[in-house]
Order: C-alpha cells, then structure tokens, then sequence
C-alpha cells in the first residue's frame, strides 16, 4: 500500500501534529523524517494536552507504531525525558517507539556551539531554537557525526568521540575561549543512556518495506515547514534539514513511487518563528488579536511567534516544490476575530508584481504584497460540525485559498481537539476505511 507525506506549507507550527494524528486512525506506522527536538507538536485527545517533540504524534495511538527515521537527529536525554513523561502517563514508549540506528545523534557540543555561533552572529542571527540542531546536521554533512547506533558498541562511540572532539574542543577554546569537553564525561553520559534505549534500536527501512509489503498504511509526517527547508526555504533563515515531501522520501528511505498522497498543512493565517523574510508580517493592533486568538506561542521554546495574512504566494510555491494533493486547512477560527480579511495574491518589487515565489532573496526581503480584501464572518465557529454549517464567508475563505494553493481542501480544523474538524472531501487514507 502506498505511504502518505504530510507536510508543512509553511514555517513550521502549522498543525502537523493535530493533522497526524486524526489521519493515524487509520494507519499503521507513523514516522518522522527530519529535524529533531526543534520540533514541538501540542495534540490533544479529550482533556488531556500532549507535547511532543521527537516522538510521532502517532503514539497516542495504541494501534500505531511510531518510527523515527535515518533523517532525524536525536538527542538522547530529551528523547528519555518525552519517554519517560508518556510512560507517566499510561503509554509505553519504550517497546512501541522504533529508532532508526542511522539517526545521528545531538552531542553537548552541538547544542553549546549551537548557542555561541548565534550568540557571535550578534544581529544577524537566525533565531535558531538552540538545540545544537544545526551543528550536529553540520557533522552529518561533514561525515563525522556520531549515530543512534553507536551507542550500543563502546569502542566504536569512543573512537568517534575521540577523533571529533579534538576538533570541537579547538574550536571552542581558540575561537569561543570556552573550557574544553571532557570525552569521558560525554561517554559515560550517552552510553548510560544506551541501555535504556536499546529495545528502540530498529532497522527503520526493513520496517517500513515490510509494512507497506504487508499491506499495512504509513505516514510520514514532517517537522517544521517548506519555508524552512534548507534547500527551498529562506536560506539562510532556515532549519538544516528538509522538510519538504522529497526529504521524506530520503528520510525515512522510501522511493517516489512508494507515495501516493502529500497532504499540505497550512494555517488560514501564516506564523513564522525566529529571524528572516515574513513579507505579509503584521505589526499592528491584528496582530495583537492574531497572536491571542491563535495562542501563538512556540511548543519549543515558548517564544511568541510572528504573525501575518496568509500568503498565497507562498501556498503555490509551496505546492511546487512538494505536490501537494490535499491541503489541511487550520486555525479558520481564529480568524472569526476581524471583519475584514487579507490574502496576499502577488507581491511588488521596483514596478514588477511577481504571482511566483521570487527567484532572488533580495526581491523576497523587500516584496510588498499585493493583497486582496475578503469579508470575515464574524460569528464564533468554533462549534460548527460539517462544512455545510459554515458562514458563506468561512466558505469563500476556504475556496480562495484553494484557489491558490492549487490543491482541493480536504480538511478544516476549527479548534484544537480531535474532533473540532470539518471533513470537506470524503477521501480516506486508505481506500474502504
Ligand atoms: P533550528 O532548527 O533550531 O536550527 O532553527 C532554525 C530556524 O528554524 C529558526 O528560525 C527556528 O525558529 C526555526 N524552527 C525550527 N524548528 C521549528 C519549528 O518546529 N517550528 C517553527 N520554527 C522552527
């Protein structure tokens, strides 16, 4: 059976965690393909408020295996720390949650160079969520990173070790006149938590084959957004992986052809945490009402996220650069808030309207956009249960974007539960369920 993609439209923070775990009824495996604990995802099931941040929002599911694929970067304590807090609470993480061995591993020396190198690029940093995510993608690239499965032979994690904290241990103490890292401190650390994670050590891509051999349904579900990836995003204001649908496909080792639905998750609104390019950023008074009504704040870090109109440039460079055959609409509620509503349809740079996502950074830094004025609803919908019930005006909201994405809206979320959904198109994961 072929496997789903579902990913963000945006930068991050658009739903993703809600969106997988209502479609995870119906599915087999979920895994993640990329990033690492800068990921947060807040489900909620009844009354009860998860956090997640590397583990799949699948796991809230008894009948769902959640992966963690050769993409992710893991950092072993807080990975224990999400166990540890789930098991509190009735789940078993320990024999449920499969790890790919090929995930590199998040060392204390990432996570204080992560903290030094932004702190050093002073005004021009990138407002990274300062767990050492970038530098442990830097080792991966540059071939000295350590992985999930050297923990579970001494002598190999210590050889590694040795060799790469020479170099660490340099850079912190000539370049950031730091104390260097001790080898034994860091290996008696990491191999403690070895034991503890053994039973998670799996061959991901076996898994993943077989399932789908077998019949059985995955999703893969992304971290952060397209506008974050590293190669399409808004370099350099951008995470280091990619969370694009192609990043699914090495993530988690799959092939196209293996994949036969992308499902996009946009706000009706768009968020951006962090430095860089929001062109349709809102400053003023809405956005005071936005970032209320919308609790916008980060499930990493608590940061208060920017908020802006949504961006329909965007939502079709988004489609481009993943292919979307869904979209999953969220958060229409907040917008219940303001009479009037803006969708950016262009954007304007000396004289020239651009329809497309800018082929140069500076255009993008400078766009202005061109916006086009709908009429908000102005009644709470919160309540609402089937599309049909909604305000015309909740409608035509839906319909332009749309529009513009240029992928029918399957789904609209109206709230944060489970069942504060609207099914607009009735096309199940799998066929027949
Ligand atoms: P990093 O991923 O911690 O290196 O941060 C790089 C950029 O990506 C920063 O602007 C972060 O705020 C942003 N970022 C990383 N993860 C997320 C996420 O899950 N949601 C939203 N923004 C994120």
């Amino acid at each position: 059976m072929p496997a789903t993609i579902i990913v963000g439209a945006q930068w991050g923070d658009e739903g993703k965690g809600k969106a997988t775990d209502l479609l995870a009824d119906t599915t087999d495996l979920v895994v993640r393909y990329q990033g690492g604990n800068n990921a947060g995802h807040t489900v909620i099931v009844g009354d009860e408020v998860f956090k997640l941040h590397l583990i799949p929002s699948g796991i809230l599911y008894p009948h769902v295996t959640p992966v963690i694929g050769d993409g992710v970067v893991i950092d072993p304590k807080v990975m224990l720390e999400e166990f540890d807090g789930l098991e509190a609470r009735g789940l078993d993480p320990f024999s449920r949650v499969k790890i790919s061995g090929n995930a590199h591993l998040i060392m204390p020396y990432h996570r204080e160079l992560d903290l030094l190198i932004e702190r050093r690029l002073g005004k021009a940093k990138l407002g990274t969520t300062k767990r050492g995510i970038g530098p442990a993608y830097a080792d991966k690239a540059s071939r000295v990173g350590l992985r999930f499965q050297d923990l579970f032979d001494e002598k190999i994690f210590r050889q590694k070790l040795d060799a790469v904290l020479v170099h660490k241990n340099e850079q912190l103490a000539k370049i950031y006149n730091r104390l260097p890292m001790s080898a034994d401190e860091i290996a008696e650390e990491y191999l403690g938590y070895a034991e503890r994670l053994r039973a998670s050590l799996c061959d991901t891509t076996d898994l993943i084959h077989t399932s789908l051999d077998a019949g059985r349904h995955i999703i893969l579900e992304g971290a952060q957004g397209t506008l974050l990836d590293l190669d399409h995003g808004t370099y350099p204001f951008v995470t280091s992986s990619n969370p694009v649908a192609g990043g699914a496909l090495t993530g988690a080792g799959l092939g196209p052809r293996h994949v036969d639905r992308v499902i996009a998750i946009t706000k009706a609104y768009v968020t951006r945490v962090g430095a860089g390019p929001f062109p349709t950023e809102l400053h003023d008074e809405v956005a005071e009402r936005m970032t209320a009504a919308g609790g916008e704040y980060g499930t990493t870090t608590g940061r208060r996220r920017r908020v802006g109109w949504f961006d329909a440039v965007l939502a079709r460079y988004a489609n481009r650069v993943n292919g979307f055959t869904d979209v999953f609409l969220t958060k229409l509620d907040v917008l219940s808030e303001f009479e009037t509503l803006k969708v950016a349809v262009g954007y304007r740079y000396q004289g020239e309207t651009y329809r497309h996502f800018p082929p140069h950074q500076s255009i993008f830094h400078h766009a202005e956009p061109v916006y086009e004025t709908l009429p908000g609803w102005g009644t709470d919908i919160s309540e609402v249960t089937s599309y049909d019930d909604l305000p015309a005006e909740a409608k035509a909201y839906v319909e332009t974007v749309e529009e513009h994405a240029e992928a029918p809206v399957t789904w609209v979320s109206v709230g944060p539960k489970r069942s504060q959904t609207l099914v607009r198109r009735d096309v199940p994961l799998v066929p027949g369920s």
